[in-house]
């Protein structure tokens, strides 16, 4: 039994006061849309049909690393026309089960999905739905269910009278519906209703009222767990399941042997592999597909992203760093700025007010102070003196340097790239390098150094001070 997928993306959000779709905000570091798709993906659905409407170009992009397809709804009439456009980039010849979905329900987990498909297929039904008992209904779409305890319809709360407002039993708005009833019902929707829309919910009413001489088994299967369930329809709400699914995740970290210092201020993403052992400092951010080897310590305030850290790296306080690879044992920081295409081969030091860019450095390379190493490539044990200067950029190409493997390059050098220096070479501090310098040299630009005794007692002199500077008067600048 196959199994076709539509999330509905389309609505306008309104009560998000956004520019932007309301799928496209973000949750845990990814776009709504993005989530709601890993989770349909649990039933591996063959397609996946995102319905789209507003900033169609934009939705699309965010949800582009899956193989989904995209049905425009323009004008949006309601989740069921919604359905209706899903359900046309779906072949006809398909006679599996549909699964619906809408994009606004991030916190769905992918064990409840397949539970919920199990369940569809165990009772044989023709259309099944995901319900919750909540004793606030808010203002969701409530389930009646006539004397015998059977499903009759969704009434939303518009349309709903007082004692149908009073029904505790909600739908959360995931369906699994036999593709013929999908196509036949959606077909009979009609918009008379308060908001003069047309309602997906309608097709339980319309697959109920066959049920008699067709035998369509409708069935809604009651989730235990309402948190799953929670939408977001505002930023206040966005804000709160941001706070719950972080704390979600710190949890999960901590039981699997990972020190938070203080939870509160660890932003960890969900992707994110950490070995047990690391240490995680306060006010640290880690964003996307990062991984940190067993024993990894990062004192505070880092932001990293997408960055892979081998064990036992210390990130002293203050490091930025992004889509890079960072060897095993290395020192970084304090206030290091890693950024895209930086790798570190392991055993490395990157000190204060060091930056680099599309960079390798070979095991052991070491560069301690104040220095900027772009688009480099840094030879095993060669140490970077303190404030040597890869000038990677004329203004309209980036240059390439290259330095060989244990080297001293020497405080205040500059490298004018395109530039490549051999092995073992000295660099004395102060050069301007603009040549190659082969294995083995000492290389130096050094301006001859000149010297006047004695220059100093008439300096102050010629400004009426004493010669060992005893008179001097500050001035008011
Ligand atoms: C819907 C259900 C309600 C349920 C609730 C659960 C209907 C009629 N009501 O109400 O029973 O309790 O979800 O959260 O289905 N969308 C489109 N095109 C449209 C309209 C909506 O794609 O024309 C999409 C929205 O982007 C959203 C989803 O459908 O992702 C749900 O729409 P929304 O307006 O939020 O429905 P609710 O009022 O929450
Ligand atoms: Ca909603």
């Amino acid at each position: 039994m196959s199994v076709a997928a539509i999330i509905l993306a389309a609505g306008k959000g309104t009560r998000m006061r956004s520019k932007r779709a309301k799928v496209l905000h973000e949750l845990g570091g990814e776009p709504m849309i993005a989530r709601a798709i890993r989770a349909a993906a649990a039933l591996e659905p063959e397609p996946i049909v995102i319905v789209v409407g507003r900033q169609a170009r934009e939705v699309e992009a965010a949800a582009g690393f899956s193989k989904a397809r995209f049905a425009l709804q323009e004008p949006q009439r309601g989740t069921g026309d919604a359905a209706r456009c899903g359900l046309s980039r779906i072949p006809t010849g398909f006679t599996g089960d549909v699964f619906i979905a809408y994009g606004d329900m991030p916190a769905i987990t992918p064990a409840t999905l397949r539970a919920f498909l199990d369940a569809h297929r165990k009772r044989g039904a023709k259309l099944s739905f995901i319900s919750i008992m909540l004793d606030d209904p808010a203002a969701y779409g409530r389930v009646i269910r006539d004397g015998g305890g059977m499903v009759e319809k969704i009434v939303e709360f518009r349309d709903a009278t007082p004692a149908e407002r009073a029904v505790k039993e909600i739908n959360t708005g995931f369906y699994l519906v036999d593709a013929a009833l999908l196509r036949s019902a959606l077909a009979e929707l009609k918009p008379g209703n308060a908001q003069g829309e047309y309602y997906l919910t309608d097709i339980v009413a319309i697959a109920r009222a066959r049920n008699e001489s067709e035998s369509e088994k409708v069935e809604a299967w009651v989730a235990a767990d309402p948190a799953e369930f929670a939408g977001i329809n505002s930023r206040e709400e966005l804000a709160n399941m941001e706070a719950e699914i972080r704390a979600a995740v710190n949890r999960k970290l901590m039981q699997s042997g990972v020190t938070l210092v203080d939870p509160p201020t660890a932003y960890i993403s969900e992707q994110a592999e950490i070995a047990p052992d690391c240490v995680i400092g306060p006010n640290v951010q880690i964003i996307g597909m990062c991984k940190l080897g067993e024993g990894v310590r990062i004192d505070g305030t880092a932001w990293l992203s997408n960055v892979t850290i081998g064990p036992r790296c210390h990130l002293k306080l203050g490091v930025r760093a992004e889509d890079c690879v960072i060897g095993e044992d290395s020192e970084i920081g304090p206030f290091a700025n890693l950024r895209a295409g930086t790798e570190l081969a392991g055993h490395n030091r990157i000190g204060n007010f060091v930056e680099t860019k599309k960079a390798r450095l070979g095991r052991g390379a070491k560069a301690s102070h104040l220095s900027y190493l772009g688009d480099a490539t840094i030879g095993a044990d060669t140490n970077i003196g303190c404030g040597v200067i890869t000038v990677n950029y004329d203004g309209y190409d980036k240059h390439q340097t290259v330095i060989g493997d244990r080297c001293m390059v020497g405080c205040d050098t500059q490298l004018v790239a395109p530039v490549k220096v051999g092995n073992d070479v000295y660099v004395a501090s102060g050069t301007t390098i603009v040549r190659e310098v082969r294995d083995g040299s000492l290389v130096m630009s050094h301006h001859p150094q000149r010297e006047k005794a004695g220059w100093m007692a008439a300096w102050r002199r010629q400004h009426g001070d004493s010669p060992d500077g005893s008179l001097k008067r500050t001035k008011d600048h």
